[in-house]
């Protein structure tokens, strides 16, 4: 049901923060160990892991390939991500240590399953993160973690997502401890700092009126690039994915890095550009994406910047009113070219940020040594 929803969609976007608490519910003991009851493998097998490959497609994919960055940080494991239905048709090095990690919100992707199905036969253990409890990805598998979002009705896939990253991310802290790649109180503030997302969700589905501002303003454009750094490339990916599927509108996500190496050249006047930025310090990739943010500003586009609450670096330098938003957004005037021409008049609007991905992003950054 829909409970007073118009669609499961909009639903489905709500019950983000209740999704993520059930992702993490019973993981923790009080001992302060991770526990994964459902991962039926022993630590032995688990410490003899030399490699981890993840599959997945579309979405189930970003989220794999956002989860690498903290997997192979904390777990020193080698990782690498795979569209299912690439891996499906090659012939992968494959052992009996390699852990091939399955996601599917389904449990049903047809090429994820044949996948899977290529892995075990020669050999590799198959872990599947999953949402739907006895489908048949799972029951393939030799291990599964659920990721207990509740049913996924909409077609684009929004809690799915949030909690496949979650489970990953639970993923690679059980095989850190399992290891000794962490320590436990490491793993506790991680996991602690996992608890805090839904909170911070909530606190940008609070800004839904802003969000919808946005996107009436977008709904012209005949183009929106998103551009990210590090999990925030896949965050971008994953932005420009939805943008396609639900909007139609022609989205593309780039890592900043490659700007210059080509898609620089369709930056044009007033082309909206979406830019995830991680929180300040500890490493460069900050300053990094605030220098390619002017970049694209120097050449007229629209940035709609996602970034850490206080973060004035990203702001442009002309004196534009900035209006703080929330834990993990900010809000600037006028700067947007508005939809409606009274507006317009009076310098309007806007600049929100969609801090779903954001937590993501910012959460896990600041678990970077
Ligand atoms: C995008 C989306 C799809 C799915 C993909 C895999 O919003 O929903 O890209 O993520 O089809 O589906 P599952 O996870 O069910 O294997």
């Amino acid at each position: 049901e829909k409970d007073g929803y118009d669609w499961f969609m909009r639903k489905e976007i709500f019950e983000q923060p209740r999704a993520v608490t059930d992702a993490l519910l019973g993981r923790h003991t009080e001992s302060g160990r991770l526990q994964l009851d459902e991962v039926r493998m022993s630590e032995e097998e688990l410490r003899d892991v030399d490699r981890i490959v993840i599959i997945g497609c579309g979405t189930a994919n970003y989220a794999g390939l956002v989860a690498k960055y903290a997997v192979e940080h904390w777990t020193r494991i080698p990782c690498e991500v795979e569209l299912a239905h690439e891996f499906r048709y090659r012939d992968p090095i494959l052992t009996r240590n390699t852990l091939v990690v399955a996601i599917s919100q389904s449990g049903e992707t047809a090429d994820t399953l044949m996948a899977i199905r290529h892995a075990r036969a020669q050999n590799a253990k198959v872990l599947a993160i999953c949402n739907t409890n006895g489908s048949t990805i799972p029951r393939e598998s030799d291990a599964v973690i659920y990721t207990h979002a509740g049913p996924e009705i909409g077609v684009a896939s929004t809690k799915g997502f949030m909690t496949q990253m979650v489970a990953c991310y639970l993923l690679g802290l059980y095989l850190a401890q399992v290891r000794g790649t962490m320590y436990g109180d490491e793993i506790g503030a991680v996991v602690a700092e996992l608890g805090r997302i839904p909170g911070h969700v909530q606190g940008e589905l609070d800004k839904s009126p802003e969000v919808y501002e946005l996107a009436a303003a977008l709904a012209e454009r005949p183009a929106v690039l998103f551009l990210g750094r590090h999990a925030g490339f896949p965050i971008a990916l994953e932005g420009a994915l939805k943008l396609k599927e639900l909007a139609y509108i022609h989205a593309e996500g780039f890592a900043a890095g490659e700007l210059k190496h080509g898609p620089i050249a369709l930056v044009e006047q007033g082309l909206p550009i979406f830019c995830i930025v991680p929180p300040r310090g500890r490493d460069q990739l900050h300053d990094k994406m605030v220098s390619a943010i002017q970049e694209v500003r120097a050449r007229g586009a629209r940035t709609i910047v996602l970034a850490e609450e206080g973060d004035t670096e990203v702001l442009p330098s002309s004196a534009v009113r900035w209006r703080r938003c929330s834990a993990t957004t900010w809000t600037s005037r006028a700067t947007w070219p508005s939809p409606s021409r009274s507006s317009e008049r009076r310098g309007r609007r806007v600049i929100v940020g969609v801090g779903i991905d954001v937590v993501g992003v910012d959460r896990f950054a600041e678990t970077l040594e």
